[in-house]
């Protein structure tokens, strides 16, 4: 571990690492690029607070990506602006991509892929001049994400909340982070690591950077912010569930009719709705049609035992929904101080 922290009382904490250096930040935060979460407000709220922030692109929604990042450009004049997508959805329909590559004046800072190859789009995400960061949940994923040419590797754990792994396959943070860290050490060493999953406080990050990250990609506790775009009946939930409350599984991806592909699944919190169908998985995709119309009234009343709220273990960490530049400014004393008192 490389890290510098400097706590005082009258100025913001800075935190450096090499991911800090890389892209002129003062904390080794990653705003996750959170499908319907990570828009305009909450990624300018990050940069600001001297974190790189990631739109989220998602499912390559044109329209949607557009108007957020477009709101953001004060984040991409500072350097601080990204956005990311889901792989396979972009071997559907990449012209949200399309569009993002093609603002010479706006140009992203960082492209971040997960769940899929990389390598197709790998060639001109890089010629438009915008880093490449690959999340990967497993070892086995990194060499295809460095052929890709991956400036930054994200090791995702199986708390992370949204989509990942399935229990089967997932990586645990602890563990994974390091492992994949020496691995870099012997084989890319120039290349930079986020640790993603469970990050939510100034120990956790503290922890990520102990282990040999770099920095954090940090999704959960940035959801509940007040410049998310969450609605608030889910972030109103979340705050009064603890970590034991959240689950992964295909149930959502079934019910909100998405089309994921083995081997990932989806962890959000365990509601009613939830509970009753994970252990029929086989019997709800065979007749989804009456949960389905369940979930979209939940949907459209606002009610989290149907619709779902979408967290990571790390929620049982998360007790209010501040604005992001406050929980940017705990994380990074809480964790400038442990870190001081390591060294
Ligand atoms: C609400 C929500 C939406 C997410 N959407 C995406 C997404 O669209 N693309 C993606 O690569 N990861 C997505 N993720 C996963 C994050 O990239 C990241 O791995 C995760 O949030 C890290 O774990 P944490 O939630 O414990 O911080 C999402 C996570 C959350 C909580």
């Amino acid at each position: 571990m490389n890290t510098t922290a400097t706590p005082t009382s009258a100025a913001p904490v800075t935190l450096g690492t090499r991911l800090t250096r890389h892209y002129g930040l003062t904390l080794p935060v990653v705003l996750a690029p959170m499908a319907l979460a990570s828009g305009a407000a909450l990624a300018q709220a990050c940069a600001d607070a001297g974190a790189l922030a990631l739109v989220g692109g998602g499912y390559g929604d044109l329209a949607w990506t557009r108007h957020e990042y477009s709101l953001a450009r004060p984040a991409q004049a500072a350097g601080r602006l990204g956005c990311g997508f889901i792989t396979w959805k972009l071997d559907q329909d990449a012209s949200a991509l399309d569009w993002l590559l093609d603002q010479p004046e706006n140009r992203p800072r960082a492209v971040m892929l997960s769940f899929g190859d990389p390598r197709p789009y790998a060639p001109r995400i890089r010629a438009a001049g915008a880093d490449l960061i690959c999340q990967v949940q497993r070892l086995e994923q990194v060499p295809l994400a460095l052929e890709a040419g991956a400036r930054v590797i994200v090791a995702q754990g199986a708390e992370a909340g949204g989509h990942g792994m399935n229990a089967l396959n997932g990586r645990a943070t602890l563990s994974f982070v390091p492992e994949l860290a020496d691995w870099l050490a012997a084989h890319s060493p120039d290349t930079l690591l986020l640790a993603a999953g469970g990050v939510a406080d100034g120990r956790s990050l503290a922890a990520v950077l102990m282990l040999g990250a770099d920095g954090a990609l940090v999704g959960s506790r940035l959801w509940a912010s007040a410049e998310s775009l969450a609605p608030a009946g889910a972030k109103q939930q979340a705050v009064a569930t603890s970590g034991d409350g959240t689950a992964r599984s295909p149930v959502f991806d079934i019910l909100r009719r998405k089309n994921w592909p083995q081997p990932y699944d989806f962890r959000a919190i365990r509601n009613a709705l939830h509970r009753r169908w994970e252990s029929r998985i086989d019997a709800l995709q065979a007749d989804p049609e009456a949960a389905r119309a369940e979930y979209d009234a939940g949907v459209a009343q606002g009610d989290y035992e149907a619709a779902h709220a979408t967290v990571g273990e790390a929620v049982g960490l998360i007790h209010d929904c501040p604005p992001a530049a406050e929980i940017l400014r705990r994380m990074g004393e809480q964790a400038a101080a442990l870190l001081g008192r390591q060294a």
